[in-house]
């Protein structure tokens, strides 16, 4: 197949924008972001280029993770608003030609959903098999080995029936047996009632999971998972022209070409986490993180690039609410904050694949900078430390690492002006806010044409405008420089040059023949260049793009 032949769709050409709605804008100054906050700003998402928002959930939930445990589908969390104020987002977002796709939250629930209140309460329950229990071994000990994603075993005795149910997250999430039947067809029936209020798709939790076989210890890529999604397609969204995207840790270029293969009948796209997760520790995970490696880097990003240039469909990110800020990992928030952020933007969004914003990144947000663990809120964080800290690793230790990669370092309040509390609210917020926000804020960026903010709107245009970003073929040059990213794209005539450097320092880049082009410089984050000499000289973290004619 080539490149040409590829039907365009209609999400494409576009740029997702992540909310995380307890930190973006809090309208009712309780401290914490709601939806009427969120239709405050859509202009601001407008004026960004933005055409698809995904929500983190706003359902129903105790908020043991900020969200990611509901506790009813078909409920708004009360500190969110109502579904009154859902369905005027939802629309209010159309008028501005901005798709909402929610986070569909299906291999757990919380605890407190009325399903597991009632499977809890007796072996006989007919809610009991919508989760997944197993008698204790002789000892009394757990069923297997299998642990939790923020630690300790993935099993809690529940002294009601005394039996262990599952749980791959928190004790608060237990995990939803998807080889029951009822549970798929409520949860199909819960998607089509979110579809017809109008929504333009969904981002699927660590959907990945679903397909899991425990007694194995089989969690991702289960025999199943595939049957359930093609279920899942025809059951609910396969009728509409909406956007899926996957959340999965656990993709290689071979599943998500399953996943998301154009006659799959599956999900629009992956999200996988393989170029965010190189320097991660084999044994420590990303509590011990390694030095970063560019070459390594590129080879994992390439790797993917060639592997979905025929099929299939990538998502392309830098960072999210579990991941810590890109500028704070990737760039130089000392030296170069402005340089770095806008070089990492231009890399990514000029890739194949879907680029997504994480709020706040479009203006250079950083980490936070928390010293003492009373300053963290994350489930996951407050976990680890207990666990880390019983297991011999100082205190020291364990909040250089959290501050380093930590979930709450993207997920202090979205910084709007340089007034109180960042504009976020006027009240307490829930988690501090970053005090770099009377330099870095929304209001300030949005009137500076030099701004980070700025670039990414240029970016999130030339998508639309050029279907070399979007179509072209990749192909990546100079592998082995440990400063330098270097890639083509290429679209029938069309040839776009992207050149980075990764490094604090001027490199003098010998290049290849084939990149020795002459054209338009589509964006560039120092003065704009239009050729490529023999030898080029990159400043500390600049990029930039050139769009030649070719033969
Ligand atoms: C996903 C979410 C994360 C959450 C977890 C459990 O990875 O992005 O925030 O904690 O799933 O739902
Ligand atoms: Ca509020």
């Amino acid at each position: 197949m080539t490149d040409a032949s590829l039907s365009p769709l209609w999400w494409h050409q576009s740029t997702i924008y992540q909310v995380y709605p307890r930190s973006f804008a809090d309208s009712n100054g309780d401290g914490v972001g709601d939806l009427e906050g969120i239709i405050s700003k859509l202009e601001y998402l407008k004026a960004l280029g933005i055409e698809i928002i995904w929500l983190s959930p706003i359902y129903a939930s105790p908020m043991d993770d900020n969200g990611y445990d509901i506790s009813d589908y078909s409920a708004i969390a009360p500190e969110f608003g109502t579904l009154a104020d859902f369905d005027r987002l939802v629309a209010d977002a159309k008028s501005r030609g901005i798709g909402i796709i929610m986070d569909l939250v299906v291999n757990h629930t919380s605890d407190e959903h009325p399903w597991f209140i009632d499977a809890r309460s007796s072996t006989d329950s007919a809610y009991r098999n919508y989760y997944i229990w197993r008698k204790p071994a002789e000892n009394g000990a757990p069923p297997n080995a299998l642990t939790s994603s923020f630690g300790g075993s993935a099993w809690t005795l529940d002294p009601i029936t005394n039996e262990y149910y599952l749980h791959l997250f928190s004790r608060r999430q237990p995990d939803l047996n998807w080889e029951n039947p009822s549970v798929r067809e409520e949860i199909y029936k819960m998607m089509n009632w979110w579809l017809d209020r109008g929504i333009a798709g969904f981002r699927m939790d660590v959907i990945d999971y679903i397909g899991k076989q425990v007694d194995q210890s089989i969690v991702t890529d289960g025999p199943h998972l595939h049957d359930y999604l093609k279920e899942m397609h025809q059951a609910t969204f396969g009728s509409r022209d909406v956007l899926t995207v996957g959340e999965t840790w656990s993709a290689t270029p071979g599943s998500a070409l399953l996943y998301s293969g154009r006659e799959r009948k599956e999900l629009s796209m992956v999200f996988q986490f393989e170029h965010v997760t190189q320097q991660w520790d084999e044994i420590y995970g990303k509590w011990r993180s390694r030095p970063f490696d560019l070459v390594k880097l590129k080879s994992v990003l390439s790797k993917w690039q060639y592997a979905l240039s025929d099929d299939g469909w990538n998502s392309l990110f830098w960072g999210n609410h579990d991941l810590p800020r890109a500028v704070s990992k990737y760039g130089d928030v000392k030296g170069f904050p402005v340089e770095s952020a806008k070089m990492l933007a231009t890399v990514l969004h000029l890739l194949r694949g879907t680029p997504f914003v994480y709020q706040g990144e479009e203006i250079g947000m950083t980490n936070a900078p928390f010293t003492k663990i009373e300053q963290y809120r994350d489930v996951e964080t407050l976990n680890m430390h207990r666990l880390h800290l019983e297991a011999g690793l100082s205190p020291e230790e364990f909040i250089k690492g959290a501050s380093e990669n930590g979930r709450d370092n993207a997920r202090t309040p979205m910084q709007w002006t340089s007034g109180a509390n960042a504009g976020f609210t006027t009240g307490i917020p829930w988690i501090e806010v970053n005090r770099n926000y009377t330099a870095i804020n929304a209001e300030r960026a949005v009137t500076d044409e030099q701004s980070i903010w700025n670039h990414y709107r240029k970016l999130i245009a030339l998508r639309k405008k050029h279907s070399v970003i979007v179509y072209g073929r990749y192909q990546s040059y100079l592998d082995q420089h440990p400063d330098v990213f270097s890639y083509t794209r290429s679209l029938n005539s069309e040839r776009l040059v992207v050149m980075a450097n990764f490094s604090a320092r001027t490199i003098c880049v010998d290049m290849p023949n084939e990149l020795q082009l002459s054209g338009s410089c589509l964006i560039s984050n120092y003065n704009p260049i239009d050729q490529v000499p023999a030898m080029l000289n990159l400043r500390p973290y600049e990029a930039f793009a050139i769009l030649a004619e070719t033969d």
